[in-house]
């Protein structure tokens, strides 16, 4: 097993160890049963006697009762373990993961851009990542976390490293060529460290003040204010993370995957008591755009 550095690790170990050790114990007995068996009932002479038996009640609900509560157990303590891991920290540090053919690209808050993925000990980190091309999946084996990165949409991790070192980063979807390739590291470093890294010069701009940019040259700021307050479409004040109602009655609550499609298809969902005016930005805005207006909604509290 590789080593131990996240939260997550020990708990995975320990549920994976009891699968292989309980599938390991019933195969022996099974296995063993069976050539025992074989060898012990074998007809010896031609008048050996073949004893009629139908069933054996108490055997039958044995062999079902056993593996019931077996599997039963690993479904309940798999989800237990799968519920903390997809409940993402509020207060989990944000960075941006852009998969590619065939390289990871990692972005701050503050607008830095690296090619290693840099964390601090001991505080939760959410990772937000997203495609330019085809399915990739992001995999830290010490971290034992594994998840799909999908053009197109949003999909996010998190996770807490107990370990300063660096760690190997994969990709664990077959996509292409250099697919084997596609290779990064996982920096942890210490919490000062990660935090003057944070404070220093970071990128030219933050990603939220590249989408402040973005909202006026794209004209967002014709239909939207910046408060709660309504122009032609809602203000963008308070939206991120708020329920949303829909002139169909439906909601959701806005995450980045509903202001992707609000960008992209606006009028798949009305929010009760607008028109439908949105025009659609599909092929006006980059990936790299999208997100940096989804920071910039995000940042208006
Ligand atoms: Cu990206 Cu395999």
């Amino acid at each position: 097993m590789p080593p131990q550095a996240s939260t997550f690790a020990n708990d995975v170990d320990l549920l994976y160890s009891f699968q292989i050790w309980a599938s390991l114990i019933s195969g022996v007995i099974l296995l063993g049963g069976m050539f025992y068996f074989i060898w012990k009932y074998k007809r010896r002479t031609d008048t050996d006697k073949v004893a009629y038996i139908t069933h054996n009640h108490a055997l039958e609900f044995l062999w079902s009762f056993i593996p019931l509560v077996l599997f039963l157990a690993m479904f309940v303590w798999g989800a237990v373990v799968y519920y903390k891991q997809r409940n993402m920290p509020a207060d989990g540090i944000e960075i941006h993961v852009t998969g590619r053919q065939w390289s990871w690209e990692f972005e701050y808050k503050n607008g830095l851009k690296s090619a290693e993925l840099i964390v601090p000990i001991g505080k939760p980190v959410k990772l937000v990542m997203t495609s330019t091309d085809v399915l990739h999946s992001f995999f830290i084996p010490s971290f034992r976390q594994k998840q799909d990165v999908i053009p197109g949409r949003y999909s996010s991790l998190w996770f807490e490293a107990t370990k300063k070192g660096v760690f190997q980063i994969y990709c664990a979807e077959f996509c292409g060529t250099a697919h084997s390739a596609m290779l990064s590291k996982l920096k942890v470093v210490d919490q000062k460290e990660f935090h003057d890294l944070m404070t220093g010069a970071g990128g030219e701009k933050s990603i939220a003040d590249k989408g402040k940019d973005l909202y006026n040259i794209k004209g967002c700021v014709a239909c939207h204010n910046t408060t709660d307050a309504t122009k032609i479409g809602p203000g963008f004040k308070g939206l991120f993370g708020k329920k949303r109602d829909f002139a169909d009655g439906s909601s959701v609550t806005a995450d980045e995957n509903y202001i992707r499609d609000s960008l992209l298809n606006p009028q798949a969902k009305i929010v009760k008591g607008f028109p439908p005016s949105m025009p659609t930005f599909q092929g006006s805005l980059e990936e790299e755009e999208i997100k940096s207006i989804i920071e910039f909604i995000k940042t208006l509290k």
